[in-house]
Protein backbone atom coordinates (compact mmCIF):
# COMPACT_ATOMS: atom_id res chain seq x y z
CA UNK A 1 0.00 0.00 0.00
CA UNK A 2 0.96 3.69 -0.53
CA UNK A 3 2.12 5.90 2.38
CA UNK A 4 -0.71 6.63 4.31
CA UNK A 5 0.28 10.42 3.97
CA UNK A 6 -0.21 9.95 0.50
CA UNK A 7 -3.86 10.22 0.77
CA UNK A 8 -4.02 13.76 2.20
CA UNK A 9 -4.37 16.39 -0.13
CA UNK A 10 -3.32 19.95 -0.15
CA UNK A 11 -6.05 22.53 -0.90
CA UNK A 12 -4.51 25.68 -1.56
CA UNK A 13 -6.50 29.12 -0.29
CA UNK A 14 -9.63 26.59 1.43
CA UNK A 15 -11.56 27.68 2.40
CA UNK A 16 -9.94 31.55 2.60
CA UNK A 17 -6.68 32.92 1.11
CA UNK A 18 -3.56 31.55 2.58
CA UNK A 19 -4.81 28.28 4.25
CA UNK A 20 -3.53 24.88 3.03
CA UNK A 21 -6.64 22.80 3.74
CA UNK A 22 -5.55 18.89 4.03
CA UNK A 23 -8.23 17.31 2.32
CA UNK A 24 -8.41 13.51 4.21
CA UNK A 25 -11.46 12.26 2.08
CA UNK A 26 -9.40 10.51 -0.41
CA UNK A 27 -7.94 8.55 2.73
CA UNK A 28 -11.28 8.04 3.91
CA UNK A 29 -12.25 6.47 1.04
CA UNK A 30 -10.07 3.77 0.16
CA UNK A 31 -10.46 0.63 2.45
CA UNK A 32 -7.06 -0.52 3.31
CA UNK A 33 -6.02 3.34 3.78
CA UNK A 34 -8.54 3.55 6.48
CA UNK A 35 -8.27 0.07 7.95
CA UNK A 36 -4.36 1.16 8.13
CA UNK A 37 -4.84 4.60 9.82
CA UNK A 38 -7.23 3.14 12.16
CA UNK A 39 -4.73 0.49 13.08
CA UNK A 40 -1.77 3.10 13.64
CA UNK A 41 -3.63 5.55 15.61
CA UNK A 42 -4.98 2.22 17.94
CA UNK A 43 -0.86 1.60 18.56
CA UNK A 44 -0.30 5.50 18.82
CA UNK A 45 -2.79 5.36 21.71
CA UNK A 46 -1.40 2.10 23.19
CA UNK A 47 -3.02 0.34 26.16
CA UNK A 48 -4.25 3.46 28.67
CA UNK A 49 -7.88 2.67 29.90
CA UNK A 50 -9.92 4.62 28.35
CA UNK A 51 -13.88 5.46 29.25
CA UNK A 52 -14.55 8.06 26.66
CA UNK A 53 -13.21 9.53 22.84
CA UNK A 54 -14.65 13.20 22.68
CA UNK A 55 -14.72 13.89 19.21
CA UNK A 56 -14.45 17.55 17.62
CA UNK A 57 -17.16 18.40 15.15
CA UNK A 58 -16.58 17.37 12.48
CA UNK A 59 -14.23 15.96 10.96
CA UNK A 60 -13.03 14.49 14.34
CA UNK A 61 -16.55 12.31 14.42
CA UNK A 62 -15.11 10.30 11.61
CA UNK A 63 -12.10 8.25 13.09
CA UNK A 64 -12.90 9.62 16.80
CA UNK A 65 -16.02 7.09 16.22
CA UNK A 66 -14.09 4.24 14.72
CA UNK A 67 -11.76 4.50 17.72
CA UNK A 68 -14.34 4.55 20.36
CA UNK A 69 -15.32 1.21 19.40
CA UNK A 70 -12.85 -0.15 18.95
CA UNK A 71 -11.52 1.40 22.28
CA UNK A 72 -14.35 -0.06 24.26
CA UNK A 73 -15.33 3.26 25.04
CA UNK A 74 -18.18 5.47 24.92
CA UNK A 75 -18.05 8.41 22.32
CA UNK A 76 -18.62 11.83 23.01
CA UNK A 77 -19.45 14.82 20.41
CA UNK A 78 -18.39 18.16 21.39
CA UNK A 79 -20.03 20.51 18.86
CA UNK A 80 -20.27 24.20 17.23
CA UNK A 81 -22.98 26.68 18.61
CA UNK A 82 -26.84 25.49 18.68
CA UNK A 83 -26.07 21.97 17.26
CA UNK A 84 -26.70 20.06 20.38
CA UNK A 85 -30.04 19.25 21.86
CA UNK A 86 -29.48 18.84 25.75
CA UNK A 87 -28.25 20.82 28.25
CA UNK A 88 -24.73 21.69 27.58
CA UNK A 89 -21.29 23.74 28.57
CA UNK A 90 -19.98 25.78 26.13
CA UNK A 91 -16.64 27.58 25.60
CA UNK A 92 -15.46 30.48 22.98
CA UNK A 93 -12.37 29.95 20.95
CA UNK A 94 -10.37 31.23 18.20
CA UNK A 95 -9.67 29.20 15.18
CA UNK A 96 -6.82 28.92 12.38
CA UNK A 97 -9.69 30.76 10.42
CA UNK A 98 -12.42 32.91 12.62
CA UNK A 99 -13.95 32.28 16.04
CA UNK A 100 -16.37 30.02 17.19
CA UNK A 101 -18.17 28.26 20.47
CA UNK A 102 -17.54 24.84 21.26
CA UNK A 103 -20.24 22.81 23.62
CA UNK A 104 -20.40 19.66 25.08
CA UNK A 105 -23.34 17.72 26.54
CA UNK A 106 -23.51 18.37 30.72
CA UNK A 107 -23.56 14.34 31.33
CA UNK A 108 -21.74 13.46 28.37
CA UNK A 109 -18.23 13.15 31.06
CA UNK A 110 -18.31 11.58 34.87
CA UNK A 111 -15.88 12.95 37.24
CA UNK A 112 -13.33 10.77 37.27
CA UNK A 113 -13.07 9.24 33.58
CA UNK A 114 -10.29 8.42 31.46
CA UNK A 115 -10.82 10.68 28.75
CA UNK A 116 -8.63 10.64 24.79
CA UNK A 117 -9.36 13.34 22.94
CA UNK A 118 -9.43 13.01 19.20
CA UNK A 119 -9.15 15.24 15.92
CA UNK A 120 -7.99 15.21 12.36
CA UNK A 121 -5.87 17.70 12.47
CA UNK A 122 -3.92 19.97 15.50
CA UNK A 123 -3.12 23.37 13.61
CA UNK A 124 -3.00 26.59 16.13
CA UNK A 125 -4.24 24.38 18.69
CA UNK A 126 -7.15 26.62 19.92
CA UNK A 127 -9.87 23.88 18.64
CA UNK A 128 -8.33 20.94 20.66
CA UNK A 129 -7.40 23.54 24.20
CA UNK A 130 -10.82 24.69 24.07
CA UNK A 131 -12.53 21.38 23.78
CA UNK A 132 -9.77 20.26 26.72
CA UNK A 133 -11.17 22.61 28.97
CA UNK A 134 -14.46 21.84 28.82
CA UNK A 135 -13.35 18.05 29.52
CA UNK A 136 -11.71 19.58 32.59
CA UNK A 137 -14.38 21.39 33.51
CA UNK A 138 -16.93 18.58 34.00
CA UNK A 139 -13.91 16.69 36.34
CA UNK A 140 -12.72 14.41 33.20
CA UNK A 141 -9.08 13.20 32.96
CA UNK A 142 -7.04 13.54 29.78
CA UNK A 143 -5.14 11.07 29.40
CA UNK A 144 -3.78 11.80 25.13
CA UNK A 145 -4.74 14.24 22.21
CA UNK A 146 -4.66 12.38 19.75
CA UNK A 147 -4.54 13.61 15.88
CA UNK A 148 -4.43 12.17 12.75
CA UNK A 149 -2.35 15.40 11.35
CA UNK A 150 0.07 17.89 13.07
CA UNK A 151 0.87 20.73 11.30
CA UNK A 152 4.14 22.02 13.11
CA UNK A 153 4.72 24.81 11.93
CA UNK A 154 2.00 26.18 13.46
CA UNK A 155 2.64 25.25 17.09
CA UNK A 156 -0.72 23.82 18.43
CA UNK A 157 1.79 21.97 20.77
CA UNK A 158 2.66 24.69 23.14
CA UNK A 159 -1.51 25.10 23.84
CA UNK A 160 -1.42 21.38 24.79
CA UNK A 161 1.82 21.86 26.74
CA UNK A 162 -0.49 19.70 29.95
CA UNK A 163 -1.54 16.94 28.25
CA UNK A 164 0.13 13.55 26.30
CA UNK A 165 0.25 14.87 22.21
CA UNK A 166 0.32 11.96 19.76
CA UNK A 167 -0.44 12.69 15.92
CA UNK A 168 0.14 10.04 13.02
CA UNK A 169 1.95 12.21 10.17
CA UNK A 170 3.26 15.53 10.96
CA UNK A 171 4.39 18.69 8.58
C1 LIG B 1 -10.28 22.14 11.58
C2 LIG B 1 -9.71 20.79 11.97
C3 LIG B 1 -9.53 20.92 13.46
C4 LIG B 1 -9.24 22.41 13.64
C5 LIG B 1 -7.79 22.64 13.93
O1 LIG B 1 -11.66 22.11 11.86
O2 LIG B 1 -10.62 19.74 11.65
O3 LIG B 1 -10.72 20.62 14.15
O4 LIG B 1 -9.59 23.06 12.39
O5 LIG B 1 -7.51 24.02 14.02
P1 LIG B 1 -6.84 24.71 15.25
O6 LIG B 1 -5.83 23.74 15.84
O7 LIG B 1 -6.17 25.91 14.66
O8 LIG B 1 -7.90 25.06 16.22
P2 LIG B 1 -12.70 23.20 11.37
O9 LIG B 1 -12.99 24.12 12.48
O10 LIG B 1 -12.21 23.78 10.09
O11 LIG B 1 -14.04 22.41 11.12
P3 LIG B 1 -14.43 20.99 10.51
O12 LIG B 1 -13.73 19.93 11.29
O13 LIG B 1 -15.89 20.96 10.72
O14 LIG B 1 -14.02 20.98 9.06
MG1 LIG C 1 -12.33 20.20 12.84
Amino acid sequence: MKKIDSFIRDIPDFPKPGINYKDITPLLQDPAALRETVARLMDLIGDIKIDKVVGVESRGFLLGAILAEKLNAGFVPVRKSGKLPYKTYAEVYDLEYGKDILEIHQDAIKKGESVLLHDDVLATGGTARTACNLIEKMGGKIVQCNFLIELSYLKGELKLKDYDVRSLIGY
